[in-house]
């Protein structure tokens, strides 16, 4: 009941928790969970209705970290810490310290006698969560709508210059997964896409950016967290569990594990496993996506860590791969519960865990650090997550705490302004642009509509979270966001760029109005979600309440100035695709300009582009179609299933223009359609075959070898109650009253397919990322971009790969597989652009030989388009031939 009491004291810090578990009587639920929790685990349950087919496959045990050599000195040097560490020490490095004990969202135990402080984690992809003086850059969504591999990595290297700063260990983003299979699905924005490739190199540039300032990126979520509502389990577990994505191993590879294999391949620290369970086995404890997937055939090196309070069993957690427990909590936080801590350290005692799983997950947490230079120079937090104070209680979740210095107002800003302009004005996408509308003059008599097109009146940070709607919206809502330290709204950027600016602030059209031929009308309208902590405005982390349409009446806002202006410009804010139809086609209706999530920097960058200075250059990171139910019902939302709710990924490898080009549905504008003020075209297309084709990749080495230590539980003693230890209630600590008192109660019951002895190595493995071979650079496109307009501009050249005709595997027509972006071309200039097409590009997923495969043919090519947009494919360059040619009947609708 206290935990109650207190959650209702701290309000505000306690809401999400709250929230989370509004389903069910949280105080009425409190005696029963304590004693379960402390009597028992929920591992291995018993699952309900996942579609026949689908199963949880077992694979154990977890392969051990180090031997791949990009990380073998930082194991060498873990060896060695690891080797001399005590029960307790090692036990420290898996489990954080609870929920509200610490600065930082999440805070590992330490290890003072090795030099090993308490490890920061903290939120988010898009800036730091929950402090000050910090930049609030562009979303995911927006940093994938620039298309620039170079901008994906300087939001990276900013971002990590702030939380290194900030003293942040392991930053929490950049968020892969979910990829945006279901158009409303709540934290969509927080990716980069809905393609693997574009994901993938969304991802893998900003960890590399991340992790060169020692910083450990953490990839999130493993995986299929696509849909916000059901994706916890409601404790206590077995009343309502996660819901279950059901997916084949084949849509697995190719569409969701694909991101985190590019993460992999550069080298992440960390992944976040996810809420939902995949084929009926929580991602937290699902043993062969951790240890099968992940850690064997991507040879993932780092740790991986649950997602907060997702952590539902202590031995089955630890034998399926799980090495760190976030924030540490069992089911319900504030009690002084964990599934670890002091209960690992009991099932290391009683012989159940292996010790050599204990030393795998120690070691691949005290390697990590190693890896990225944390022994050296690494500044201590200099903020709270918990109190905007300068001072305040050290452990908040304790009740009674110490007092400490928390916040040092550390501004970490330094010039990162520019690059989150740069970042929002590159990404904004141009979808129509009649008559050369935009740009704008300064002398335009401009009447701006809309409240998106204003700071919230109470205030940027007003909603925490920011689970509101309300003024221009700069990012979602949920953990997956940042306090703005200003928000330059568009409506005062125009104003500075523009004198005749009449503004009306209502998302009602206002009446009486006399347009003035000559007038343009500018239209703000909006579309948000996110996480499921919160409801806004119906909407329960996912678009459930407003659908795939603008928020707050935008379409008849636009109809509105539609019907008294000749020239309407429509700007959108927004998650993710919104549905047009209403309005896109009214002759009036000028322009459409997309400008995503923009962050703190919605005005000057949208400004830069509505007056001219600088050319649109964004494309589209997902279809917009014509209507919701031009995609099957497979990707809506999942409504409430007794027991589990069941999502089945029955669409396969089909998903948004993959699936629309599959049924010849023509979207209302195709996956990667940007327009620009200039025009550009290409020549000199060549294609340059570096490696012969073979449906296999060569095989891969063995592994190296791995930290040897001994395998003797150690001395109970080891995890007694250091003499007078100060000890914070409901702190959470390794140790137990009376260790020697320790022993098996009977049998343990493991998981059917349990085992200790290795697997052999997976022939898809062999090095960080999966088989080095899948890397190979196999054909290289060149082609000269030229700027063919009268203005400057960056040009987008996007590779779509349409595989032989006689493959056996049914494939999407086209796929994205690389892209790359020019500098700026004035009129007139040209650049040489060079993309690779790699092993994996070209290859399927083949489930039986559980292999990559490149469908080779003899007589049927490969098809390499080029375009700037799915939409206009006409030149292809063919892999058997090596012919490149324009004029080509496009591959889709
Ligand atoms: C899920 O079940 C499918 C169908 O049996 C199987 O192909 C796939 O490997 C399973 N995935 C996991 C992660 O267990
Ligand atoms: C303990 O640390 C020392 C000093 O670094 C090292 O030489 C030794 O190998 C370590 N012991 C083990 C068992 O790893
Ligand atoms: C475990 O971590 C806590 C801080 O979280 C620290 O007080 C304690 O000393 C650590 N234990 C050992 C054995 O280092
Ligand atoms: C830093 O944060 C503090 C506290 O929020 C605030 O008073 C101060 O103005 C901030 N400084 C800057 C430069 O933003
Ligand atoms: C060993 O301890 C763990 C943690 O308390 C417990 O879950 C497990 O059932 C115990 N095993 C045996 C055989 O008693
Ligand atoms: C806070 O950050 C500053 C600047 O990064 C750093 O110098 C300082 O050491 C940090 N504070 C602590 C307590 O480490
Ligand atoms: C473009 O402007 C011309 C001349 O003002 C007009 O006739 C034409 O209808 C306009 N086209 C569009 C698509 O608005
Ligand atoms: C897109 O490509 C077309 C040719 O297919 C070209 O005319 C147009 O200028 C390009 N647009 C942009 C924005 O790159
Ligand atoms: C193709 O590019 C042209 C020129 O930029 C543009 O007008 C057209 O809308 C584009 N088509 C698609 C489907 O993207």
């Amino acid at each position: 009941m206290s935990s109650v009491r207190y959650c209702l004291a701290l309000f505000v810090v306690c809401q999400g928790v709250l929230a989370i578990s509004a389903e069910y009587d949280f105080a009425g639920e409190y005696a029963k969970i304590t004693q379960l929790q402390s009597s028992q685990e929920f591992a291995f349950e018993k699952r309900d209705d996942v579609p026949a087919g689908y199963v949880a496959s077992p694979y154990y045990p977890t392969p051990k970290g180090g031997w791949v050599s990009s990380w073998s000195a930082a194991y060498a040097k873990a060896e060695k810490v690891v080797g001399n560490m005590t029960l307790s020490e090692k036990v420290n490095m898996t489990t954080g310290t609870g929920f509200l004990m610490g600065p930082c969202v999440g805070n590992t135990g330490s290890a003072p006698r090795f030099g090993i402080p308490n490890l920061c984690l903290q939120d988010s992809a898009l800036g730091i969560a929950a402090t000050d003086n910090i930049t609030a850059f562009p979303a995911g969504i927006t940093t994938g709508a620039t298309f620039s591999k170079s901008l994906m990595y300087a939001r990276g290297d900013a971002l990590s210059q702030e939380a290194r700063g900030k003293g942040v260990n392991i930053q929490l983003g950049p968020t892969i997964g979910p990829i945006g299979r279901q158009p409303r699905g709540g934290r969509n924005w927080e990716g980069f896409g809905a393609d693997p490739s574009l994901q993938g190199f969304g991802g893998s540039e900003t960890i590399k950016g991340m992790q060169a300032n020692g910083v450990i990126a953490t990839v999130k979520h493993w995986v299929a967290n696509e849909q916000e509502q059901y994706r916890m389990d409601i404790v206590p577990h077995g009343t309502m569990k996660a819901l279950s994505a059901n997916i084949d191993d084949r849509t697995l590879h190719e569409l969701y594990a694909w991101p985190f294999m590019d993460a992999i391949k550069v080298g992440v620290g960390a992944v976040m496993t996810s809420y939902n369970d995949v084929n009926g086995s929580a991602a937290s404890q699902n043993s062969k996506l951790i240890n099968g997937i992940l850690k064997d055939e991507f040879g993932f090196q780092g740790l991986v860590m649950s997602d907060w309070l997702s952590h539902i069993g202590g031995v089955s957690a630890a034998l399926s791969g799980l090495d760190m427990s976030m924030p540490g909590d069992g089911a319900i936080p504030f009690l002084g519960l964990s599934y670890w801590a002091s209960d690992l350290s009991k099932s290391i005692l009683n012989g159940t865990v292996p010790l050599e799983r204990l030393n795998d997950m120690a070691t691949r947490i005290v390697a990590t650090w190693f890896q990225f230079g944390q022994d050296k120079d690494y500044p201590l937090p200099n903020f709270s997550a918990n109190t905007a104070d300068r001072e305040g209680p050290c452990y908040p979740a304790a009740l009674i705490s110490p007092t400490c210095a928390v916040n040092q107002y550390v501004n970490v800003q330094g010039d990162h302004a520019s690059i989150a302009r740069q970042v929002s004005r590159e990404a904004i996408t141009l979808l129509k642009n009649d008559n050369k509308t935009l740009p704008l003059s300064s002398s335009a008599t401009l009447k701006v509509f809309g409240s998106d097109a204003q700071t919230n009146p109470d205030g940027p940070n007003a909603c925490n979270q920011r689970n509101c709607n309300k003024g221009v919206l700069g990012m979602g809502w949920g953990s997956g966001t940042a306090n703005y330290p200003y928000m330059d709204a568009p409506i005062d950027a125009i104003k500075r760029r523009a004198s005749a600016v009449t503004y009306y602030s209502s998302d009602s059209f206002p009446g009486g109005l006399m347009a003035t031929a000559g007038d343009i009308a500018i239209v703000f309208i909006s579309s948000d979600s996110g996480e499921n902590q919160h409801t806004v405005e119906g909407n329960n982390g996912d678009r459930s309440a407003s659908g795939l349409y603008a928020w707050h009446n935008g379409d008849a806002l636009v109809k509105s100035a539609a019907a008294k202006y000749a020239t309407v410009i429509v700007v959108v804010h927004t998650v993710g695709p919104i549905l047009v139809e209403e309005w896109a086609d009214l002759p009036s209706v000028k322009s459409i300009v997309f400008a995503h999530l923009p962050g703190q920097e919605a005005g000057n960058s949208l400004t830069d582009i509505l007056f001219g200075d600088y050319s649109p250059s964004g494309h589209l990171p997902y279809s917009i179609p014509k209507k919701e139910n031009d995609y099957p019902a497979s990707v809506s939302l999942k409504g409430f299933q007794f027991f589990q709710v069941q999502d089945t990924f029955s669409e396969g490898l089909y998903i948004d223009y993959r699936y629309l080009n599959k049924h010849s549905i023509a979207p209302r504008y195709a996956f990667g359609t940007g327009l620009s003020y200039t025009t550009f075209s290409y020549s000199a297309l060549i294609l340059t075959s570096n490696i012969p084709l073979s449906a296999l990749p060569p095989a891969r080495a063995p592994k190296g070898s791995t930290p040897i230590y001994t395998s003797a539980i150690p001395a109970a003693a080891e995890v007694a109650w250091p003499s007078n230890f100060p000890r914070i209630w409901r702190y959470l600590y390794p140790y137990i009253d009376n260790p020697s008192a320790i022993t098996a109660t009977g049998k343990y019951n493991y998981p059917a397919g349990y085992s200790t002895t290795p697997k052999p190595d997976p022939p898809s493995g062999g090095d960080e990322g999966g088989n080095p071979a899948l890397w190979d650079i196999m054909f290289t496109l060149s082609v000269t971009v030229i700027n063919t307009g009268s203005v400057a501009g960056k040009e987008v050249v996007m590779v779509f790969l349409q595989h032989p005709s006689d493959s056996p595997y049914d494939t999407p027509v086209i796929q994205l597989r690389n892209f790359e972006k020019t500098e700026t071309l004035v009129p007139g200039g040209n650049q040489v652009l060079s993309i690779g097409v790699t092993r994996r590009d070209l290859s399927v997923w083949d489930t039986v030989q559980q292999n990559w495969v490149i469908p080779v043919s003899a007589t049927q090519p490969f098809l390499f388009w080029i375009g700037n947009g799915s939409g206009n494919l006409t030149v292809a360059c063919e892999s058997l031939s090596g012919v490149c040619e324009g004029g080509r009947v496009k591959p889709v609708a």
